[in-house]
């Protein structure tokens, strides 16, 4: 099984990402070939400004690497580096029809929060499709949000296979069920851009002013109270074992529950799952040259792939 997947450099990684999708590409480079890249060229769709692309690749490549990811067992490159991606993103655009773009939740939803919608925002999913479709992607684990770019990537794979003939292998996402949505600070979907988000990496005093930033009600501390209405609840039960997270259920229906007290336990949780990798992180962080080797191996393994898939595509369409 090839399994494909890419992260956006587009700032620390926070609990949403790591549970929406790190966890489950760490999970997978057990289960088969992986293919996971940071997608810097999407990247550039929002970061504008060179020096903090620079920095977000390093960062996220650091995270990847210090939860877990293994080099030896999957390919880890960045996008920019198999030039044979932006090639096949034109082939693909040629048999996509607007209207598919048109359709994309993702587009609607930046253009809604005040991007300016230019043509590489516009035409991001067939860059996506080129991604995946040029390694013979079996499987793609995303979170829930791209899942519709992962089902424009198979019509445009199917688009092509109608004119060319079975060139292209269809791909089929998989989405991690149990994390779902994972809200933010104020109970909106953690993000980035909403500036909600809890970083993987914070620890400390950094995390315990993040935590005591969840927003929550104002109801007197003897009022029962409602958890899944509950912002830090909704966290806590993310990270504790299902006796715990049913303990703080019937504490908070009970009435007499401090917020700070549950607050605390969600730092301690998210010290015990994170405190190895960060120690990694720092490690890591100290030598930048096998960073760098790491992602020129990657690319070196993707890129025979890119090329022959590259290679077969271009014949069926009469370039050769
Ligand atoms: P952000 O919204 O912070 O910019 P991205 O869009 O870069 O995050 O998301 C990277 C990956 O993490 C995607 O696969 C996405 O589905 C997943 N992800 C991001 N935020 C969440 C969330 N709040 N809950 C679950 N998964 C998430
Ligand atoms: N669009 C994805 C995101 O924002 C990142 C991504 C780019 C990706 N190319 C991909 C994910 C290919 C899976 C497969 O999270």
């Amino acid at each position: 099984m090839r399994i494909l997947s890419g992260i956006q450099p587009s700032g620390k990684l926070h609990l949403g990402n790591y549970l929406g999708a790190i966890r489950q590409h760490l999970e997978l480079q057990e289960s088969g070939d992986a293919f996971y890249f940071i997608a810097d060229l999407h990247a550039l769709t929002t970061v504008k400004e060179p020096r903090l692309l620079r920095e977000n690749v390093r960062d996220v490549a650091l995270d990847y690497l210090a939860l877990g990811l293994d080099p030896a067992r999957a390919a880890f490159y960045k996008q920019s580096d198999i030039h044979e991606i932006p090639e096949l993103s034109w082939l693909l655009t040629t048999v996509t029809p607007m209207g598919l773009l048109e359709r994309c939740t993702s587009y609607k939803d930046k253009i809604a929060r005040g991007l300016s919608p230019d043509h590489g925002l516009f035409s991001y999913p067939v860059l996506m499709a080129a991604d995946i479709l040029i390694v013979d992607a079996d499987v793609v684990p995303v979170g829930k949000d791209q899942k519709q770019h992962v089902e424009v990537a198979r019509d445009i794979a199917g688009s092509f296979n109608h004119l060319y003939g079975e060139v292209l292998k269809l791909p089929r996402d998989r989405i991690l069920p149990e994390a779902g949505v994972v809200p933010g600070i104020d109970g909106q979907k953690m993000s980035k851009s909403y500036g909600n988000d809890i970083g993987i990496f914070l620890e400390g005093r950094a995390l315990k002013e993040r935590v005591m930033a969840i927003v929550t009600d104002s109801a007197p501390v003897e009022a029962p109270k409602d958890p899944d209405t509950n912002n830090v609840f909704n966290l806590v039960k993310l990270f504790a074992a299902p006796e715990e997270t049913a303990e703080w259920r019937s504490r908070f229906a009970a009435g007499g529950l401090k917020y700070s007290e549950i607050k605390k336990r969600l730092i301690a949780l998210l010290d015990e799952r994170f405190g190895e990798a960060r120690e990694r992180r720092k490690a890591l962080a100290k030598d930048p040259g096998y960073v760098e080797d790491v992602l020129q191996d990657g690319a070196a393994r993707a890129r025979k792939v890119a090329a022959a898939t590259l290679a077969r595509c271009r014949r069926a369409c009469g370039i050769d």
